[in-house]
């Protein structure tokens, strides 16, 4: 173990192309805090630092959808995703942002420094590009028809159907998802940082001397290094971005994942004059909190710029987690399929402990795990309510009701076995505690802070102090104090102990004990003499509150109608697939000449029996009168639609709905609340009048 002098801890900067949801936080941000604010209970001199990654496709990408620029996209994430941030407590020295001028900076002259060390390999290559959109086309932004499965949504990348891999020459007729240009080859010039050369480097850094990883980071870096690494390319063609620090770069911007990390020296750089020390030094801990998908680009990638670049220091740890998927679904941010942290923050008031203690209880930390509204009631009701609250709240009510509001003392010459096993626990419990976090065992440390207040309740219920009050052996005071008088140093230790994970509650039990912050400090913890005898204390506050049945179904309603409500699909718009990824694959100009489109009129209109959706119209189609049956009962009036002029299919196969032949069927357009309309002639024409 290496003797480090300070502590540097990033969190991933998250993308600002849309809030931030749970499991971001459970995978990220709320490991990263308590390793933080342990961190700083030790004294050890700490930065934590973290900001928005506000470059990249997917943002420009966004702003084109949205007829915005990206500056917009980013300003407003950059602040819901700060305001979340705040909220839930993560206690970052600095939450900055990638489009800032210092980061600009840093990232082209850490460039330009590769750049002039000759470190680059300038390469042409062929890339498809829109013509239409005039871009060029990440793999992802290119759809066509699947060649394994035949699904016609399929990625330039990926078949989300069969899960086949792809490239986009693969695809059965591609087409852009910006346009529906079919993408064409062209040329264009970048740099490459050649990762090949580090190899060998980095198999004896990761794979010999950091055998420590959490197994998951370790296993995906070995399987990167044994199939051997590739030139990257470093730049990219775009208008956003930072603009490639060279001559006869017009057009280019730095690749997203060369300027993104180095998004934490910028930050360090805009938070302390000192920055260096903490960069630059190798008795600087560096720690990377990230979620899985990110572990190549901070184990292998930005770890070989570094060692490029010269003066930095590498991590010493990079405690990835897994990804927590929602009631058993995996998190979809297209499908709505996500509980979204400023939302969770309206619905919850006051509760950002509770989401900070269920997440953690719960964290990916060796596997993906699932969150449920029903287990996060649970935890709430039976462990935090029950155990950890309920102690606390009893230890106060007690000492106010038998010992007259003050710190009893401790007859010592009165302590038993169990009083000595519940000192005995304090002092354990903050060994394991610490323990499992400098381990970056999250869950393990917390479920033995919840374990500890479980011992109290043991005591408690053993020692019934209750029922010693009305008796009259002479000692029965002296009991109920030392009861007294231990359980509430257990109640400061609890307060030390959870303070890490849950702030505001550690904030809420230091104000009850009417004890400064500094009681916090993690040397206290163990000791049994952190409440001094005599003195007054204040009368208990609730910690949590119960969640109800009803505010639990709601949630999980919310969750779910996210997947069809219109109301919801236009609230997060933003995230709704671009029109062309819904479009259907192409079709030939003979397979639409196929359809007899035609123009009626309607001549009657009545409801079907026992059918709440469907209406039976009878059209004149000039030569001709139909019945057609039409699902529209929810949108029109059968009186109100008599006379109107609509498009039949007229050669549709007829069909049977509710025992009636339909013969037909109407065109109707959906509007963005999903209410129909009819698709009808400008003004009124002759009907049977062809539509072409
Ligand atoms: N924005 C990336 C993501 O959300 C993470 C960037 S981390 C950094 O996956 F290292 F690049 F900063
Ligand atoms: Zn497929």
């Amino acid at each position: 173990m290496k003797d480090y002098k300070r502590i540097l801890i990033t969190a991933a900067l998250p993308y600002a192309n849309g809030p931030v949801h749970i499991g971001h936080m459970a995978g990220v941000y709320i490991p990263a805090d308590i390793y933080a604010r342990y961190q700083r209970a030790q004294k050890r001199d700490v930065k934590f630092v973290c900001g928005s990654d506000e470059h990249g496709v997917p943002i420009t990408i966004r702003a084109m959808k949205e007829g915005v620029s990206p500056q917009q996209i980013v300003d407003k994430y950059h602040a819901i995703i700060k305001n979340s941030f705040e909220q839930m407590g993560i206690s970052f020295d600095i939450y900055s942002r990638t489009s800032n001028k210092v980061h600009h900076e840093t990232a082209s002259d850490f460039f330009k420094t590769l750049y002039d060390k000759g470190l680059f390999e300038e390469k042409e290559t062929e890339q498809f590009y829109d013509e239409k959109a005039k871009v060029f086309l990440a793999d992802r932004y290119i759809m066509g028809t699947c060649p394994v499965c035949s699904n016609p949504r399929a990625y330039g990348d990926q078949c989300e159907n069969c899960g086949s891999t792809l490239s986009p020459e693969m695809l059965i007729s591609p087409h852009s998802t910006l346009s529906d240009a079919v993408p064409v080859k062209k040329k264009t010039k970048h740099w490459y940082f050649p990762l090949q050369n580090y190899e060998a480097w980095l198999k004896e850094w990761i794979l010999e001397e950091h055998k420590e990883w959490k197994p998951n980071v370790y296993g995906q870096c070995k399987s990167w290094l044994d199939n051997g690494l590739q030139p990257r390319a470093m730049t990219r063609d775009s208008n956003w971005g930072i603009k490639v620090p060279l001559p006869d770069a017009e057009g280019k911007v730095l690749y997203v994942w060369f300027d993104a990390p180095i998004g934490y020296i910028s930050a360090t750089k805009e938070l302390t004059p000192d920055w260096s020390k903490y960069w630059c030094r190798e008795d600087t801990k560096l720690i990377h909190f990230i979620g899985k998908d990110n572990i190549v680009f901070h184990c292998i990638i930005f770890p070989s710029m570094l060692k490029a670049h010269g003066n930095f220091v590498l991590p010493d740890n990079v405690p990835a987690n897994e990804f927590l998927n929602i009631e058993g679904d995996k998190v979809s941010t297209s499908r709505n399929w996500a509980v979204w942290v400023n939302e969770y923050l309206q619905d919850f008031k006051g509760c950002e402990d509770v989401l900070r203690y269920v997440l953690c209880s719960n964290a990916p930390e060796t596997k993906d795990n699932d969150f449920t509204w029903k287990d996060f009631q649970e935890k709430n009701n039976s462990e935090l309510v029950a155990v950890f609250g309920n102690f606390v709240n009893r230890a106060f009510v007690l000492m106010h009701k038998l010992c007259g509001g003050k710190v009893p003392p401790l007859h010592s010459n009165l302590t038993d076995e169990t009083d000595k096993a519940l000192m005995e626990n304090m002092q354990q419990a903050a060994l394991h505690v610490q323990r499992s976090i400098e381990e970056y065992k999250f869950r393990d440390a917390l479920f033995e802070v919840i374990d500890l207040a479980r011992k109290g309740n043991k005591y408690l219920q053993e020692k019934e102090p209750w029922k010693k009050s009305s008796g009259d052996v002479p000692d029965n005071q002296k009991l109920i104090d030392n009861c007294l008088h231990l359980c509430l140093q257990l109640t400061a230790n609890l307060a030390i102990l959870i303070n890490p994970f849950l702030p505001k509650t550690a904030g809420k039990m230091l104000h009850m004990m009417k004890v400064v912050d500094k009681m916090l400090d993690w040397e206290n913890a163990g000791k049994i003499k952190l409440l001094s005898v005599g003195y007054s204390l204040r009368p208990p506050e609730l910690l949590f509150r119960k969640m109800e049945d009803t505010e639990i179904s709601l949630q999980v309603e919310k969750l779910r109608s996210g997947l069809v409500s219109a109301e919801n699909r236009k609230q997060h718009a933003e995230r709704v697939e671009p029109l062309a990824l819904s479009m259907k694959p192409p079709i030939q100009y003979d397979d639409f000449g196929k359809l007899d489109l035609r123009i009626g009129t309607i001549l009657s209109a009545q409801k079907v029996e026992k059918a709440d959706k469907l209406l039976r119209l009878e059209i004149d189609l000039g030569l001709e009168k139909r019945t057609i049956v039409s699902g529209i009962a929810q949108h029109f009036k059968p009186e109100e639609i008599i006379n109107k002029q609509v498009v039949v299919v007229a050669n549709l196969a007829p069909r049977k709905m509710r025992g009636i032949e339909s013969n037909g069927m109407i065109l109707m357009a959906e509007d963005q609340e999903g209410k129909l309309h009819f698709v009808k002639p400008e003004s009124a024409i002759n009907a049977g009048a062809p539509v072409t």
